[in-house]
């Protein structure tokens, strides 16, 4: 039986490869989903090579905090060929970041790059020596008359909520403890952060670069554009300046009569050429006056609105559009066009039940949550990765979407 085989298998496998460039090409536009992509290339130097030619982005990978990888929306976890990437400590975007003494190393596993970035604890302050102000009010000392950096500075529990690299020389972050961050930034590679030192410390719930600029908005749901400028003699990326460009028209949650509470996340993504923001109410069950409970998340629910720069305001949208589909997560979010792909349509947005460390304000309805999918058709919410969820002890709070970096 093998001997009769042998003829047969031989020029079977090289005609595969034998495959002309752009019939392979064609294949892999037609493979949404990163895992197919890595098995296609791992047929051939020829697949291979086609599979680095310029292709529309695959859909994100999501990335649990104990090194898991799974490409979506398979529900076995996916591996990268050779070096697993274990050990990172988060993601942001397309990056996985190592922490070191001296700061922390990010590696992209899809092009294997990497940037480090100083520790938190080597920041130029503007001004260089500026102090902090504290009022003494009864037995303690409150900051006065806001939080600035300079009260947080030296908090063992600050860590980076967003970390955007916006260009060759830019690295943007939201650093805080809790819903207090500020706006740092510095060039790759560079030995320390600036931070302007006066500056209050706002609730920022999330920051993108869209245009050449970068935006931050914060539970208010102003928009707010950083002015960058270089710092005459070292070159290093500084905030200039800070103005609003879109006020928002928020709202707070408050405890309605029947036990339930909305409390909010908002989001900042870039779709088909706009900037959106995305505001989603988390339904939470609040115990009974009276009663000793927690407050449980129960449902999500979406409003997308896009920015209106010319008339300074928020523009309500019933629809992301039919071949578009949104990635939301704390640490990235993205969206895709699927219309290459023969998916089953899009208006969906894909979402996490993420938690930055010391936010939480509620906990979610089940011991283990996963990633959802919210219909903008239908308002209705489904569960995105049936096979695959995550206990919600405290490392694994953070699953994040790990995009492959496009172009
Ligand atoms: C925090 O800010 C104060 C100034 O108020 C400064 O003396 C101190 O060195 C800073 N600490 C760190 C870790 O940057
Ligand atoms: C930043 O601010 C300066 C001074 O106000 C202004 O000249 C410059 O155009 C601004 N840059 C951007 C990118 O908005
Ligand atoms: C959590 O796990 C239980 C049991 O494994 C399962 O029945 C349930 O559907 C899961 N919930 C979610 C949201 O994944
Ligand atoms: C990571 O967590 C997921 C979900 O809880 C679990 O299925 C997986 O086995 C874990 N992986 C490791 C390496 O612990």
């Amino acid at each position: 039986m093998a001997a009769e085989k042998e003829p047969h298998s031989q020029p079977l496998s090289s005609s595969w490869s034998v495959l002309p460039l752009d019939l392979s090409l064609l294949v892999l536009h037609l493979l949404p989903v990163y895992a197919d992509r890595a098995r296609f290339a791992a047929v051939c130097p020829q697949w291979r090579l086609a599979a680095k030619q310029p292709l529309p982005p695959p859909l994100p990978l999501l990335a649990l905090p104990n090194g898991t990888f799974y490409s979506h929306p398979y529900s076995k976890s996916f591996r990268f060929p050779g070096c697993g990437f274990a050990g990172y400590k988060g993601t942001y975007g397309n990056w996985l970041v190592f922490p070191r003494d001296d700061g922390c190393f990010l590696v992209d596993p899809f092009s294997r790059s990497t940037v480090t970035l100083p520790a938190l604890s080597q920041v130029r302050l503007r001004p260089p020596n500026a102090v902090a102000k504290w009022t003494d009010e009864g037995m303690h000392k409150v900051a006065d008359p806001y939080v600035t950096w300079l009260h947080i500075n030296e908090s063992e529990e600050l860590h980076i909520t967003k970390l955007i690299l916006c260009s060759p020389n830019l690295v943007a972050a939201l650093v805080g403890i809790g819903h207090t961050s500020q706006i740092l930034m510095c060039q790759p590679g560079a030995l320390s952060w600036s931070v302007r030192a006066y500056d209050k410390c706002k609730d920022f719930e999330d920051m993108a670069f869209y245009q050449g600029k970068l935006y931050v908005i914060g539970t208010d749901e102003n928009l707010l554009v950083v002015n960058i400028s270089d710092d005459h003699n070292t070159g290093d990326p500084q905030v200039s300046k800070i103005g609003r460009v879109i006020q928002g028209d928020p709202w707070y949650p408050v405890v309605y009569q029947d036990s339930i509470m909305p409390c909010k996340k908002v989001y900042l993504v870039e779709s088909r050429g706009a900037l959106l923001m995305v505001r989603r109410a988390i339904w939470c069950r609040v115990p009974e006056p009276g009663v000793h409970g927690e407050i449980v998340a129960v449902q999500s629910e979406f409003e997308v609105f896009k920015a209106d720069f010319e008339h300074s305001r928020w523009v309500k949208m019933s629809t992301v559009g039919d071949d578009e589909v949104l990635f939301l997560g704390r640490r990235c979010s993205r969206a895709m066009s699927v219309s290459q792909y023969v998916l089953s349509g899009g208006d969906l947005i894909f979402f996490l039940d993420d938690e930055e460390q010391n936010r939480v304000e509620y906990r979610f309805n089940e011991e283990n949550t996963s990633c959802c999918v919210y219909d903008m058709r239908s308002g209705k919410v489904f569960s995105a990765q049936e096979r695959i969820s995550w206990k919600r002890c405290d490392e694994m709070r953070l699953a994040a979407w790990l995009f492959l970096q496009d172009g």
